[in-house]
C-alpha cells in the first residue's frame, strides 16, 4: 500500500544574527552576518518526513514575504499544492517572524473529506489555531486516517481537558509535556500494570529516567482520556519509552529505545525533536527501508549539526 502524509501546521521565517558573543544588558554589539531560514514545527516535520523518504504534503499559510519558504519546502521534496498565501498588510521588516506568526494564526476553512483523499497519515503540532488542528484531526479520524500529534507548545490545562484525544492514534511528547498533561487531567483512579521491555543489551545507563518515564506514561495511558492512544515519550539523550498496543484489544507494553551513541559533541539540539517526529512518522508510514535504528540515528545526527531544517539528515546519511 502506498502511504502519504498530510502535515497541517506552522511555517515561519527564522531570522538569525551572527554575533561573536551574547550582549550584556545595555550593550550594543555588531553582528557580522544576517540570515533568514525556514522554520516552524509544521514545516520542519514535513521536511523531515520528505528527507526520510516519505511522501508528504504540507498545508500552512504564509504572508507575501514568505513565498520563498514555499520554494524551500518544495526543494526538499515536500508537496506544496495546498499551501495558502495571504496578503497580510504589512511591510517586510526584521520583525517578519511576527508577521508569519500572524499568518500561521489565520483560520483556514475546515477540510472537506475530498481534500483529505489519498492521505493515509495526518501529522499535527500546536503552532496554529487549536480550532484548525481539531478540525483536521476530526475529519481525518472520520476517514480512518492515522493521526499523529506532537503538541508543542503544549495545550493549556483547560484545552487539554477538552481536546478530543480519542481521535488521535499517536501522541509524541517529551517527559515534561507528559507530566504536564497528567497534571491537567489529574491522576487516574487506577493505574494499569504495563510491562517495561528493555532492549536485549540490558538495562540503560540512566535507568532512573526510564523508570520515571515509565511511571508517568503508565498513569497517562491508564487515564480514560488517553487510554486509546499510543504514546511516545522522548527523553533527550536517554532515548524514549513508547506505550503501544501491539494488537487490537491487547493491553499496552512500554518499550524502551536508547538514543544514538554520539561519536562527537552535541552542537545544536534545535530541530532534533522535529527530526525525530518526522522520522518516526515515516516509520509508521511503513517505508520499506525504515528501521527503528534510523529513527534514533537521524535525531543523533541532527544534534551534532547546526541549524534546523538543514541539520535533518537524508535517510542515506543515517548509517544503521
Ligand atoms: P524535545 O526536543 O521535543 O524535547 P527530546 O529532547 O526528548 O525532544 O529529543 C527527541 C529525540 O532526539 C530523543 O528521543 C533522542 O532520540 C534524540 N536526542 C535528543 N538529544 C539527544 C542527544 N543529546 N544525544 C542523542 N540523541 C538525542
Ligand atoms: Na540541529
Amino acid at each position: 500500500m502506498t502511504t502519504k502524509c498530510l502535515v497541517r501546521g506552522s511555517i515561519n521565517i527564522d531570522e538569525y544574527f551572527h554575533v561573536k558573543s551574547i550582549s550584556r544588558p545595555g550593550e550594543t554589539i555588531s553582528s557580522f552576518g544576517f540570515e533568514s531560514r525556514p522554520g516552524g514545527k509544521g514545516a520542519n516535520q514535513a521536511v523531515a518526513i520528505a528527507k526520510a523518504g516519505g511522501s508528504v504534503d504540507f498545508i500552512g499559510i504564509v504572508g507575501p514575504n514568505g513565498r520563498w519558504l514555499i520554494n524551500e519546502l518544495h526543494s526538499h521534496g515536500v508537496g506544496i499544492d495546498k499551501m495558502v498565501i495571504v496578503e497580510v498588510q504589512n511591510t517586510m521588516t526584521r520583525l517578519s517572524p511576527v508577521l508569519h506568526h500572524a499568518a500561521n494564526h489565520i483560520e483556514l476553512p475546515p477540510p472537506t473529506p475530498g481534500s483529505l483523499e489519498g492521505f493515509t497519515h495526518l501529522l499535527l503540532q500546536n503552532e496554529i489555531p487549536l480550532k484548525s488542528t481539531v478540525e483536521y484531526l476530526s475529519a481525518a479520524h472520520k476517514l480512518g486516517i492515522i493521526t499523529i500529534m506532537n503538541p508543542s507548545p503544549l495545550l493549556t490545562a483547560e484545552q487539554t481537558r477538552e481536546f478530543p484525544w480519542r481521535k488521535l492514534s499517536w501522541l509524541i511528547v517529551n517527559e515534561g509535556e507528559a507530566r504536564d498533561l497528567l497534571a491537567s487531567v489529574g491522576e487516574p483512579r487506577s493505574v494499569d500494570t504495563i510491562e517495561l521491555v528493555l532492549p536485549p543489551e540490558g538495562a540503560p545507563e540512566d535507568l532512573i529516567a526510564v523508570r520515571s518515564a515509565h511511571m508517568i506514561g503508565s498513569k497517562l495511558v491508564s487515564h480514560p482520556k488517553f487510554k486509546s492512544i499510543n504514546i511516545v515519550c522522548t527523553l533527550g539523550s536517554v532515548g524514549l519509552v513508547a506505550f503501544v498496543s501491539l494488537a487490537q484489544g491487547v493491553g499496552k507494553m512500554a518499550l524502551y529505545l536508547p538514543a544514538a551513541k554520539l561519536d562527537g559533541p552535541v552542537v545544536d539540539t534545535t530541530g532534533a525533536g522535529d527530526c525525530f517526529t518526522g522520522y518516526f512518522v515515516s516509520g509508521l508510514m511503513g517505508l520499506k527501508q525504515s528501521h527503528k535504528e534510523d529513527l534514533i540515528g537521524a535525531a543523533g545526527i541532527c544534534v551534532q549539526r547546526r541549524g534546523t531544517i538543514d541539520s535533518i539528515p537524508l535517510r542515506e546519511e543515517v548509517v544503521v
